[in-house]
């Protein structure tokens, strides 16, 4: 949560850091600023609004800021103190020459303010982070320069955090550091310029050579490069910039009105694109070239864990049926955040699979460590080079869909589970599962799919009408059996998230254990209803539902007649394979999550309350 940017080398910093600003917007909204060093010298000029980056802009724009070509930049996801002018970052210590950006969270930062007022410090603002500028001050005032004051700081803050720092007495100069998993800091290396950021994304129309700062790692930059170090002060090892295949126009929202939209609609080249980067289909082949340490435990563990947050988890639902349909390997899911706290009884006989598009979730970064502390091997299925998740973990799968801006995530969720299917496939090749027809034909069915899920996005037939049924409903059930629940449960999600509307997923078989009591006329029930998610049962949840006078939508295969003649309405998806119905069923809930928030006047690509990615817990 919250973006962050710094510029320093000969081009004026300000455009650039507004602009990587609204690169990052996604990551949180409550308020925006920067910081400049003056070319002409003297203290940072400071300038920070509540609100998105259009305040910003308006209050720059009344008040300019001075020529400069140093700066750093943030927006802010709060937690601690409300969204405010005051609280908004960057943050300066009592003497304004040093000053602040920072995610994560100062966990004895009550304790620390009170040491510094103690000895004289003033506090602006109601913030944690505000404490790591005047300890910064501090350790520059007992003659330390600014990398060196950087370590001597993060070594008294408790929690995870990543900062970065200028002072007006080292004037070209920026310093970072990350501790723990409160997000990534991102190392851009230009042409006689330098940047940091927490996300790529706010670096790719600068450069494609980057370096990421591993855990309790500091970097300065200046114009001419960067330097590493430990925070213990020893030099970082093995921080060599990699040159990163992203596109830097797969940022822009091009024709579309938002970025959302946008990434629905490449689905099919972001399918295509991550089946290329994973398999052949002539001759049939996988080629998951980065499992690295992990790839001779995929014939040695006896059972899967996978592991995500939110849409990755319901990824992970999926990729448990291949596991077990395809590898025949006894497979589970849990949610990172519940895993990691729960003392799970593993080792090296399983294999744990996290599912990260990110890498940077501090959920399963966490839920990772406590995998690998019982020495069980690690895949990560990821969508971000160089993230986190990859270095943490032994091997990685990663999904080829390009950048996704949008907070709600959708392509990089068909990816992923491509992606798994990939994985379940290659488990099963070395454990003697599978023939080689059996590994051609599912090969087969996965580069079909591109085709098919551009052939739903063509047609929106039906959604509009549904979504305006929506608009003004207050409840929704989304029912789901079998691999059609995880989609019921993302189907949930992408409604509540983007709509506000509440929206409840749930095991179809579940309903009659409570869910039905809310039936009513005006409580609408999504069901799926495709041919292999359980058909038969799911056709008695509808008449049970019906029956009490409540509303279906149903989610059937093209051409079954009878479930449309028995639900209110249908949304039809087109014939695929079992495995693959999923990838199918959540392309018209997205749609329609999505047409809803439209028709209610919601911000899509920005939920309220949300950030893209969850470094805090
Ligand atoms: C849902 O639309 C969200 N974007 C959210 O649930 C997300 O999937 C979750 O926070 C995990 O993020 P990750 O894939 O980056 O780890």
């Amino acid at each position: 949560m919250c973006g962050i940017i710094a510029y320093t080398g000969s081009r004026q910093a300000a455009p650039i850091l507004l602009a990587g600003l609204r690169d990052l917007e996604y990551r949180g909204y409550d308020s925006a600023g920067v910081a400049l060093l003056p070319e002409s010298g003297g203290e940072p000029a400071v300038a920070k609004r509540r609100g998105k980056i259009a305040e910003l802009d308006a209050a720059i724009g009344a008040e300019p800021l001075p020529p400069a070509r140093t700066g750093i930049g943030h927006t802010r996801w709060a937690t601690h103190g409300a969204p405010s002018d005051a609280n908004a970052h960057p943050h300066t210590g009592s003497g304004n020459d040093v000053v602040i950006v920072h995610n994560g969270i100062v966990e004895n930062y009550a304790a620390l303010r009170a040491e510094l007022s103690e000895r004289g410090h003033a506090f602006e603002s109601e913030t944690d982070t505000e404490t790591i500028a005047h300890l910064l001050e501090e350790a520059l005032d007992s003659g330390n320069d600014l990398l060196a004051a950087m370590r001597e700081t993060c070594a008294r803050l408790a929690g995870s955090q990543a900062i970065v720092a200028l002072t007006s007495r080292e004037p070209g100069v920026a310093v970072g550091a990350r501790i723990g998993h409160a997000g990534a800091v991102v190392v851009g290396y230009g042409e006689g310029e330098m940047l940091l950021s927490s996300d790529l994304a706010a670096l790719l129309p600068h450069t494609r050579d980057v370096a990421f700062l591993a855990d309790r790692q500091l970097v300065r930059i200046d114009e001419r490069g960067a330097t590493y170090e430990t925070l213990d002060g020893s030099a970082a090892a093995e921080v060599e910039p990699r040159t990163v295949s992203l596109d830097p126009a797969s940022a822009d929202k091009g024709a579309y009105d938002t970025y959302m939209l946008k990434e629905i609609m490449e689905q099919p080249a972001a399918l295509a694109d991550t089946f290329g980067g994973l398999m052949t289909v002539e001759p049939a082949r996988l080629t998951l070239d980065d499992l690295g340490e992990a790839r001779p435990w995929l014939e040695r563990v006896e059972r899967v864990l996978l592991v995500g947050m939110g849409t990755s988890l319901h990824a992970a639902m999926v990729g448990r049926w291949y596991f077990e349909q395809i590898a025949r390997l006894p497979a589970d899911t849990d949610n990172a955040s519940e895993f990691r706290y729960r003392e799970p009884v593993l080792g090296p006989e399983t294999l744990v699979v996290s599912v990260s598009q990110s890498g940077e979730t501090v959920d399963v970064l966490e839920a990772m460590n406590v995998a690998r502390a019982s020495g069980a091997p690690q895949i990560t299925i990821c969508n971000t080079p160089g993230s986190q998740t990859t270095r943490v973990a032994d091997g990685a799968v990663h999904t080829y869909a390009g950048l996704e801006r949008g907070v709600a995530s959708s392509k990089t969720f068909t990816t992923s589970i491509a992606a798994l299917f990939a994985l379940a496939l290659e488990t099963a090749r070395v454990r003697g599962r599978i023939s080689d027809d059996e590994l051609a034909r599912h090969v087969r069915d996965l580069a079909a799919m591109p085709e098919i899920v551009g052939r739903q996005l063509e047609s929106f037939d039906g959604i509009a009408k549904a979504a305006d049924r929506f608009r003004t409903t207050q409840h929704i059930l989304f029912l789901g059996r079998g691999p059609a629940l995880p989609i019921a449960l993302e189907g949930a999600l992408k409604m509540k998230e983007l709509s506000y509307v509440h929206a409840e997923g749930y095991a179809a078989g579940e309903m009659k254990h409570g869910p039905i009591a809310l039936i009513d006329p005006t409580f609408p029930t999504v069901a799926l209803a495709g041919q292999h998610a359980l058909r038969s049962k799911i056709v008695s949840n509808i008449e049970q539902i019906r029956a009490r006078d409540g509303e279906v939508l149903a989610i059937v295969t093209e051409g079954d007649d009878e479930l449309i003649a028995l639900a209110n309405e249908a949304l039809t998806v087109p014939p695929v394979p079992a495995l693959l119905e999923p990838l199918a069923a959540i392309v018209p809930l997205q749609v329609l999550a999505y047409a809803t928030a439209d028709a209610r006047g919601c911000d899509i690509d920005q939920p309220r309350n949300l950030a893209k990615t969850v470094t805090v817990e």
